[in-house]
């Protein structure tokens, strides 16, 4: 049997008061079907900027909400301000009538009247966000490799003044940000992390363990400090003959160099009484891939990571890096933001690039999401015209304007927010 589908409707949208906390909470828990305890609400509540809330209401009902928060995210070319989008939930008794696509259109308009050029968000379902302009910028790897598989090969590179400590995580946090803060800026979707952030990722109460052991973190340094360290839990395990057959889960490896990157990990793949690890969110180029002496053993699966929706067409394109001189005609579809609709001249070489609106003939066509996937530099273009998204009128024009947008370090953000 089928229900008939509840009309849509226009909510009131506002933003939300810090006092209106429990109710926000109150939604997103009844979306998301979970109940967090208090001291996961307490992080939440934390990294909320609540002046960029919005609330859709039904009557005095908050039923639909989303979130903002201000981020430095690394771009081609260097730090930019990003809108990170969190919090969309919208109540069950309200799906499906519009709510969603209401706060969509309206954090946008925001965004775009505040001067805000770039927005990117971790999607639930991948389905969702394209309608809006999102384009899906960033993949991710998982994988588990068997102890077994985990070998590095023999030209993995080494250090002989590296050691490696076992410490507590929040008795080297500083360290740890020191070493995060030297790579950030060398990969396109770091964003900066504020102290709340680290909060949420060195939290080790039950919720954040979800079953598995206590947060723990091997370092690998030198006379002259940290040089790179991973964060992970055990899942310590036996099978019914008491073989140990513990899992390590990688929550985030970073290191500043090649020999303390693969000192760090030769740590993770070769602990004792562990069978496997498994790494839920690694960048698609992760370097561990050409360390292991037989990289099939990754067992690599592969998903959308955040979706980047360039706002602001005019501000955005000229404000990033490219890797090659290009001179494109680009007309961009736009409906849900049409200040972005129509021709743009993309000139660009690698020093610099302008983007002014032109009457010339359009030498490609794409929608505005396409944009916004290539924008971190991960996606070559070729592939949107092989799916029939991105037209081409100039015979080798997606190829040069792809050519100038890739970047040659994939686009990763890691820390989910
Ligand atoms: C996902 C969610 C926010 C959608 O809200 P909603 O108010 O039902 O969405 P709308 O009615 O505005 O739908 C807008 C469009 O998106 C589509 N859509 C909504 N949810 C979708 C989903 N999960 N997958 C694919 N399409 C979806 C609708 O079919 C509609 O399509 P149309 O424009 O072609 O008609 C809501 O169902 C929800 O809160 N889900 C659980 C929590 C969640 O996943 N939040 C998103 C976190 S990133």
């Amino acid at each position: 049997m089928t229900s008939q589908p509840s009309p849509r409707f226009s909510p009131r949208i506002r933003t939300l008061d810090k006092s209106e906390w429990p109710d926000w909470m109150e939604v997103f828990q009844e979306a998301f079907n979970q109940e967090f305890p208090p001291e996961r609400n307490a992080r939440f509540e934390a990294v909320m900027e609540f002046d960029r809330t919005l609330g859709a209401f039904d009557g005095d009902r908050l039923v639909g909400t989303t979130v903002g928060s201000s981020f430095s995210m690394t771009v081609p070319g260097g730090p930019r301000p990003v809108c990170g989008v969190t919090g969309v939930a919208v109540l069950p008794s309200h799906r499906r009538r519009g709510v969603l696509s209401s706060l969509m259109r309206r954090q946008l308009a925001d965004l775009h009247e505040n001067g805000e050029a770039l927005a990117a968000l971790y999607a639930s379902e991948a389905g969702i966000y394209g309608r809006y302009g999102y384009g899906r910028g960033v993949d991710n790897l998982f994988f588990r490799i068997p102890r077994h598989g985990a070998r590095l090969a023999p030209h993995a590179p080494s250090d002989p003044a590296l050691r490696v400590r076992v410490e507590k995580p929040a008795t080297v946090r500083e360290e740890l940000e020191k070493v995060f803060e030297a790579v950030r800026p060398t990969r396109p979707g770091q964003y900066a992390r504020n102290h709340e952030r680290w909060n949420v990722l060195l939290a080790d109460d039950e919720t954040a363990r979800r079953g598995n052991g206590p947060l723990r973190c091997v370092i690998a340094e030198d006379d002259a400090g940290v040089r790179g360290y991973a964060l992970f839990r055990v899942k310590s395990q036996f099978t019914d003959h008491d073989v140990p057959d513990g899992e390590v889960m990688l929550m985030e490896l970073f290191a500043v160099d090649p020999a303390a990157y693969a000192l760090v990990w030769s740590q993770v793949l070769d602990r004792d009484l562990c069978s496997s690890v498994y790494a839920w969110n690694r960048p698609a180029d992760d370097p561990v891939i050409h360390l292991l002496a037989e990289p099939r053993h990754l067992n690599a699966g592969w998903l959308d990571e955040m979706w980047i929706r360039v706002v602001d067409v005019e501000r955005a394109m000229p404000e990033r890096a490219y890797s090659a001189a290009a001179d494109v005609v680009i007309e961009v579809e736009d409906p849900v933001c049409p200040w972005n609709e129509g021709r743009w001249r993309l000139s660009c070489d690698r020093e610099g690039a302008t983007w002014s609106r032109t009457t010339d003939p359009a030498d490609v066509s794409l929608p505005v999401s396409v944009l916004g996937a290539a924008y971190l530099g991960g996606r070559p273009l070729g592939t949107y015209h092989s799916a029939g998204v991105a037209d081409e009128h100039r015979r080798g024009a997606l190829r040069e304007l792809s050519a100038a947008m890739l970047w040659d370090i994939a686009p990763w953000g890691g820390l989910v927010f």
